[in-house]
């Protein structure tokens, strides 16, 4: 008698949702996803974003309405992206961001999980996502780093209670954790922006946060601190390296390019997994759906289980605030 391993007939697992549901390998909860919010200074009311559908830029006081109807659906995770007035070479003034987290936590206290993307790049003249050295052409590491470390603190101070760096310099993680323990900021987590490509697949977020780099002469673009996509390994030892100087969560930012990335780091490390379906994949399959090439919510939902899939625990996506009802409408797997 011939011993086998596997049945011929594969189709039994497909027969009815049944057994599709008891032999699926992932599930998706509207738990594990975070919401990004743009708030803007000077914003007189929430303005659609053109370039990110069914997004909006928040003023403080209608970010509050958003969050309140965000958590009536079930979302009370949010990542904040502030987009200042005052653009500036060195000297920055975080102060209207500290002001909409403040706001937040009055508001909803430890209703929400309020993580604060930590960067530069909406504050600074030139849209780098650090200082730049005086010939235009360096981003300087050190210095960048000292002022996101103050930043972060400012942050922590104002009740974030997570910190996402997503700057890319080095040496941050560790001089941001050791400033907040030192504060007695022990349990604010810090969600590391760690494996970040230098992606096409910004483009939209960029025109939200005015954060395109601009520079006219010196450095154009992020290649010389976001991650070659050409170079896989060192977006696996950068975020091995963020996890030892004390990042809680790693991130693989844009997601679906880089599914290989979060597999292979779900296999090297324990650490919590976030992926990030960044603006111009969202936007893609918005596009998409909008000229009735696919179904919005089942592409989505689509790509979300192959995050699950790829080993990620936590998601960060446009559509977050659907992700409920989404699941619920389209249960059957
Ligand atoms: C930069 C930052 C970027 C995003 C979040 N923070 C992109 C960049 O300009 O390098 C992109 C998010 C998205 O596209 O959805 N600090």
């Amino acid at each position: 008698m011939e011993n086998k391993t596997y049945t011929s007939n594969r189709r039994r697992v497909r027969t009815n949702v049944h057994i599709r549901e008891l032999a699926a390998t992932v599930q998706l909860s509207h738990k594990e996803f975070i919401q990004p919010l743009f708030v803007e200074e000077g914003l007189v009311a929430q303005t659609p974003i053109q370039s990110l559908n069914e997004m909006n830029t928040d003023t403080i006081e209608s970010l509050l309405l958003q969050i309140h109807t965000d958590i009536l659906n079930g979302i009370t995770k949010f990542l904040i992206f502030p987009v200042p007035s005052a653009k500036s070479e060195i000297k920055f003034d975080f102060s209207f961001v500290i002001k909409t987290i403040l706001a937040i936590k009055a508001r909803f206290g430890n209703k929400v999980w309020i993580a604060a993307d930590t960067c530069l790049c909406a504050y600074t003249s030139h849209g780098h996502c650090g200082i730049l050295d005086p010939t235009g052409e360096i981003v300087l590491n050190n210095e960048s780093v000292i002022v996101l470390t103050d930043y972060a603190l400012q942050l922590a101070r104002a009740g974030a209670d997570c910190i996402a760096p997503s700057d890319m310099m080095d040496g941050r993680i560790g001089a941001i954790r050791q400033l907040l323990d030192n504060n007695g900021f022990d349990d604010v987590c810090i969600m590391s922006y760690s494996a970040k490509f230098n992606s096409q697949f910004y483009g939209p977020f960029r025109d939200a946060c005015k954060s395109q780099p601009n520079k006219e002469n010196g450095l154009r673009d992020r290649k010389t601190y976001q991650i070659s996509y050409f170079n896989a390994k060192d977006a696996i030892l950068t975020a091995l390296r963020d996890a030892e100087e004390g990042a809680d969560i790693i991130m693989v930012k844009p997601a679906i390019p880089y599914l290989d990335v979060i597999k292979e780091l779900s296999l090297t490390t324990q650490l919590t997994i976030a992926a990030y379906h960044v603006s111009g994949e969202y936007q893609s399959i918005e596009l998409l759906a909008m000229h009735n090439g696919i179904d919005r919510e089942k592409a989505h939902i689509e790509i979300w289980a192959a995050l699950k899939r790829g080993g990620a625990s936590i998601i960060i996506s446009y559509a977050a605030r659907h992700a409920k009802n989404w699941l619920e409408r389209n249960q059957s797997v």
